[in-house]
């Protein structure tokens, strides 16, 4: 038998719903953040450094590393590890700086 952490704490969440990320539908629970429901879904880098294109997702998971920075319902450098997957949350893979229309 496959054991989830929502089972180990007996937890009971809500129905699922969708965010966005990149045009494709993900589905995420009430309460996960962001970067838990793209894990959730096989996402694992949606941002790519400004030096190198290295790609990046969630490190520290408590808002303090910046690595999960992403455009989210078009804003860009925001931290989905802080952010809760909304239902209709756009969620954007955000390239360098995140700001297209900043020339550098
Ligand atoms: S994962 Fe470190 S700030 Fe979000």
């Amino acid at each position: 038998m496959r054991r989830t952490p929502a089972d180990l704490v007996r937890a009971e969440p809500g129905p699922a719903h969708t965010i966005e990320f990149d045009g494709r539908p993900v589905p995420a629970l009430p309460g996960q953040t962001i970067a838990a429901a793209l894990w959730a879904d096989g996402v694992l880098a949606w941002r790519t450094t400004r030096v190198g294109g290295k790609p990046r997702g969630a490190f520290c998971g408590i808002g303090a590393c910046y690595d999960c920075l992403a455009t989210v319902d078009g804003q860009p450098n925001q931290r989905t590890c802080l952010l809760p997957a909304e239902p209709g949350t756009t969620v954007t893979t955000q390239e360098g700086h995140g700001r297209a229309d900043l020339a550098v």
